[in-house]
């Protein structure tokens, strides 16, 4: 049965190692790194509560506490800040603890990313939802997820969101086949691949991590194999439903993306990430850029 249902939910999955970031993330989780003096997931949050959706839904695993933490009241914080009488650091802290009503559901054994969307099922039931990776950070002045939303209540099934890379980059995304649609930021998908060698890609547009996705997706990935990496794709999910018939949930879009996206994932664009976000913050901009212009000219 299609639904009809407006998009509430959204499911982040925060269940990674974070291998890429050891030490640091040896007993913090790479969700909390900071992008200047916010944890990177409480950006992906907002991002998300930006777009209408106030039902977050965390997918975890052992050692996140700290993420919990993070979305929940600091009482004994807020009294020593507010009898110092700091009403700013007192709305920070409370900030994100009333951002959204934010769950939490543990994925238990990582099997992939469609293996965490799938451990939503419960807490989502019979309605369409969006999934955020944490990984890919859409700038906030960019909005992505909101357009991608509007298509989905146009158009029904499932969206992907798409950005134009380099031939040399498509085996590190999921990559799309593509045809036009109506609108001139609207595509329809008609195959996925989950990381192809380039002689292999079927375009050079790759899917960044915001999805929109018809509740049919649950039943779908329930019957599909692992894939890429021996992992349960949500790719692989996803590519059956674009060939499904729209009455089932069936139907892929793709917003073509062209803001700006960062890949916190990676050590080199998470400190481009934070050097961007630092000159754009007028608490700090006028400072550190002046440091900035003056250590490159240093370095020659
Ligand atoms: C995941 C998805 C991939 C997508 C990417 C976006 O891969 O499996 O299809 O293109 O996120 O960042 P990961 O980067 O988690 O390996």
């Amino acid at each position: 049965m299609p639904t009809s249902a407006v998009v509430r939910k959204a499911v982040v999955p925060a269940a990674g190692l974070g291998t890429r970031f050891l030490p640091a993330t040896k007993a913090i989780p790479k969700e909390m790194l900071p992008v200047v003096d916010k944890p990177a997931i409480q950006y992906v949050v907002e991002e998300a509560v930006a777009a209408g959706l106030d039902d977050i839904l965390l997918v975890t695993g052992r050692g996140k506490r700290a993420i919990e933490d993070h979305f929940d009241r600091a009482r004994e914080l807020e009294e020593v800040l507010a009898a110092k009488g700091d009403t700013a650091g007192v709305d920070l802290v409370r900030r994100s603890a009333e951002l959204a009503a934010v769950h939490y559901t543990r994925q238990g054994i990582p099997k992939g990313l469609g293996h965490a969307v799938l451990c939503a099922a419960r807490h989502v039931g019979n309605e369409p939802f969006a999934v955020l990776l944490g990984d890919d950070f859409i700038h906030p002045g960019d909005p992505l997820l909101r357009r991608m939303l509007d298509v989905r209540a146009q158009l029904g099934g499932s969206v992907v969101a798409l950005m134009e890379v380099g031939i040399d980059q498509v085996s590190l995304y999921g990559c799309a086949a593509i045809e036009p649609a109506d609108a001139d930021d609207v595509v329809t998908v008609t195959d996925l691949v989950e990381k192809p060698a380039p002689r292999d890609a079927p375009s050079n547009q790759v899917v960044i991590g915001r999805y929109v996705c018809d509740p049919a997706v649950f039943g779908v990935l329930r019957r599909t194999p692992p894939g890429r990496g021996g992992e349960i794709q949500l790719t692989d999910a996803l590519k059956t439903l674009a060939g499904m018939d729209p009455a089932e949930g069936g139907g892929v879009h793709g917003v073509l993306f062209r803001g700006r996206r960062f890949d916190t994932g990676n050590r080199v664009d998470y400190l481009r990430t934070i050097v961007q976000f630092a000159c754009e913050r007028p608490d700090m901009a006028e400072e550190f850029v002046s440091w900035l212009r003056k250590y490159l000219d240093d370095l020659g």
